[in-house]
């Protein structure tokens, strides 16, 4: 096991790009997550926020640029390879066993990062605490709101002990007040446990309160990062998300 200092302390992507069929989804892309902080990732539709964490977590290769764990590069690492490195993701969709229940879901989460069933059974209990699922936690998960469902997903990438988590729109379909406290309690974990989160999220109000930093993607390129305060007063993000665009 590497101690802490040893461990990595910054999720990285420089100047990364890919395309499909001439059209750049993600094109010349910088960015930086540093352990303990949420970074959100926002922008309009396609503009490029699941590629980049596609990118990020090895889904997908980049065609050009790179991803880095502190100095070192991983854009051939398989995604596999870059769990064991720490760096978990979830899915826009929610990904979870239908059939198992929320603490199944968890435990089974757990047992695969090879803890044994005492330890991955009170990680359950804690995770499912922390994010308010204690009162499904016996219902299987395809009995479960859609929202619900995302935050089961979450909490299973929590149990793979993640030093970085990748959420793609982990409070989609959720009103504004439940996605805030769901980003605050994912907040809450990131400090405690000193995990990097890039937390995807189209809705600039949500993300305004919650994240410490924010990056903005428009067809694929950065618009501008920063604090929530000064990205909220750049007249570009104001152009895309209050303005009128041809
Ligand atoms: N596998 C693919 N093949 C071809 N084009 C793709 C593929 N994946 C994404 N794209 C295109 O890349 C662009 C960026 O897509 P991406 O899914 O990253 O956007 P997004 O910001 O996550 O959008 P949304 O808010 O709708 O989730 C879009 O133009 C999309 O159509
Ligand atoms: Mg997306």
């Amino acid at each position: 096991m590497a101690t802490l200092s040893e461990s990595p302390s910054v999720l990285s992507m420089r100047d990364a790009g890919v395309h499909f069929d001439g059209v750049k989804a993600v094109d010349g892309v910088s960015l930086t997550v540093s352990r303990g902080e949420v970074l959100g990732l926002i922008g309009p539709n396609g503009s490029g926020k699941t590629t980049t964490l596609n990118l990020l977590s090895g889904m997908l290769r980049p065609t050009s640029g790179a991803v880095l764990l502190d100095d070192r590069d991983l854009s051939r690492l398989s995604m596999r390879r870059r769990v064991r490195e720490g760096v978990v993701r979830t899915y826009q969709s929610g990904r979870v066993f239908g059939r198992l229940t929320v603490f199944e879901n968890v435990e089974v989460a757990g047992l695969g990062v090879g803890l044994r069933r005492g330890a991955a059974r009170d990680m359950a209990r804690t995770t499912l605490a922390q994010l308010g699922l204690e009162d499904v936690a016996h219902l299987t998960a395809d009995s479960l709101t859609a929202g619900r469902i995302r935050t089961t997903a979450i909490a299973r990438a929590l149990a793979a002990q993640p030093r970085f988590l990748l959420l793609d729109e982990p409070a989609a379909g959720q009103n504004e007040s439940e996605a805030v406290q769901l980003i605050e309690s994912i907040r809450g974990f990131a400090r405690e446990h000193s995990i990097g989160v890039l937390l995807v999220e189209h809705d600039m109000s949500v993300v305004m309160g919650t994240c410490d930093r924010l990056h903005v993607l428009d067809s694929g390129r950065t618009v501008i990062e920063g604090e929530p305060q000064r990205v909220r007063k750049d007249p570009q993000v104001i152009e895309i998300y209050f303005g009128k665009r041809e």
